[in-house]
């Protein structure tokens, strides 16, 4: 058997093993790949496969999902009552890394082997394009999710799924950076850079071990904390209307990463460049900061009395401005769900994926997570506000959040904004010399 064989077969015995695949698409796959079809009837009973998915009454159909990181434990319980229903899909859910480079890892590695070893990918809202391109989802028809029905969800999150005229993926959640701050420390929430600043200096170290948090390794998070300074300042990584011309090495620019590189080490710990969103929310969590950056999720953690110090402490304020600006602008992320392209279920795994997108489901997440629903009534529904009433602030959040560059070559943009902009901020290189160094990377970047 060549290699080639030995894995198709390999994966095949996996599936059936695990309940993945029917009989008879394990014995039409292990004739095509050269057994015999009394050889293949053999191996399928050596591999105990009378397993579900058979296709008779009361069959179920197994699907995999591989989510983005969810510390509050949502997800899981939401996958549990979807099994509950019974309706002949079961999924099994496995929660993912805390650092969304890592996740695109796992997935690319696994669609550039053409493998499904999950059906469902939670994608975050800087990949559709890419998948898309590849092809590696499915795509969203309008027989299985009419429009009527996509009416009721955020355009937004439609868009950041939509490439080349197709969507490639439903948008499950979406997200914004908000500052959060201590109510019983800061009795009046900041509106600039400079205020925050001021505060968190009169507040720590005396009162509290530091001023802010936020997310400074070099990682993807860096570009989300990076364009929100910039923004505020009215700077921006390409020009808006012409996306090959790079606008990053502006007075906005230089103003935007001092203030940032101005708060390693004062009102942020030195290690702050090493800071991911856990490291940030678990610190704020303990009690040790005024403010944070983060997004909505560690909201509803940090009401937790069983982790968290700061219960009924805190609350959030949209994205800050500085210089001459008067107002923030939060970056946007999120989460969709896609259908793996080389998926064998992807009628069951859209079961599931529209289950999701459901109200029932939307609300949990909204109170069980508070992330920020792609379904629009969410936001005006009394229960979900009275667990999340900070959802009464988000549409106008919203309104003004602004995307991370938008670009076919997105990938290498953040790979050159994360690492020079790290060099700033941890001194490899002054501000002026990362901010050129970036604008040099990025026009090579676009202009390919
Ligand atoms: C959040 C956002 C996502 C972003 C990531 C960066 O998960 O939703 O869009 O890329 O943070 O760390």
């Amino acid at each position: 058997m060549i290699p080639e064989q030995r894995e198709a077969m390999d994966e095949i015995v996996g599936k059936i093993r695990s309940g993945r695949m029917t009989r008879r698409t394990f014995l039409e796959r292990a004739v095509a790949i050269g057994l015999s079809s009394t050889a293949a009837v053999s191996l399928l009973e050596a591999c105990g496969g009378t397993t579900n998915t058979t296709g008779g009454n009361g069959a179920t159909t197994n699907v995999t999902w591989q989510s983005e990181h969810d510390a509050s434990g949502t997800y899981q319980s939401l996958v549990d009552t979807f099994n509950k229903l019974n309706n002949g899909v079961h999924v099994t859910y496995t929660n993912g890394p805390t650092d969304t480079g890592q996740l695109l890892t796992i997935f690319t590695t696994m669609l550039r082997a053409r493998s499904n070893s999950y059906d469902v990918m939670s994608m975050d809202i800087i990949w559709p394009p890419e998948f898309g391109a590849n092809g590696w989802t499915a795509p969203i028809s309008t027989t299985q999710w009419p429009t009527s029905e996509r009416a009721n969800y955020l355009p937004g999150p439609i868009q950041g799924c939509t490439y080349n005229g197709q969507l490639w993926a439903a948008p499950l959640r979406t997200d914004v950076g908000l500052i959060y701050y201590r109510t019983d420390l800061i009795p009046t929430p900041p509106n600039s850079w400079n205020d925050l600043v001021s505060m968190a200096k009169s507040v720590s170290p005396s009162k509290v071990k530091y001023g802010y948090l936020w997310q400074g390794a070099q990682y993807e998070g860096l570009v989300c904390d990076f364009v929100e300074v910039l923004y505020g300042y009215g700077g921006n990584v390409l020009d808006p209307a012409n996306p090959k011309s790079v606008t990053v090495n502006s007075p906005a620019a230089q103003q935007a990463l001092a203030e940032m590189v101005s708060w390693v080490g004062t009102i942020s710990p030195a290690a702050v460049t090493t800071f991911k969103e856990e490291d940030a929310r678990t610190s704020w969590q303990n009690g040790d900061a005024a403010f944070m950056r983060n997004w909505p999720y560690a909201y509803s953690l940090g009401q937790d009395p069983t982790s968290s110090k700061i219960v009924g402490k805190y609350d959030v304020h949209p994205m800050l401005y500085g210089g001459s600006n008067t107002v923030g602008h939060s970056n946007i992320g999120g989460w969709q769900l896609g259908i793996n392209a080389y998926s064998k279920v992807t009628d069951a795994a859209w079961t599931f994926v529209h289950y999701m997108l459901s109200s029932a489901a939307q609300t949990s997440l909204a109170t069980g997570a508070s992330t920020l629903s792609t379904l629009e009534s969410i936001y005006t529904d009394p229960t979900v506000l009275a667990k999340v009433p900070f959802f009464a602030k988000v549409p106008d959040i919203v309104k003004q959040a602004l995307p991370r560059p938008v670009s076919p070559f997105y990938p290498d943009i953040s790979n050159a904004i994360q690492q020079r902009i790290h060099d700033a901020l941890t001194k490899a290189s002054t501000v002026p010399a990362a901010l050129s160094a970036l604008q040099s990377d990025l026009q090579a970047i676009v202009s390919k």
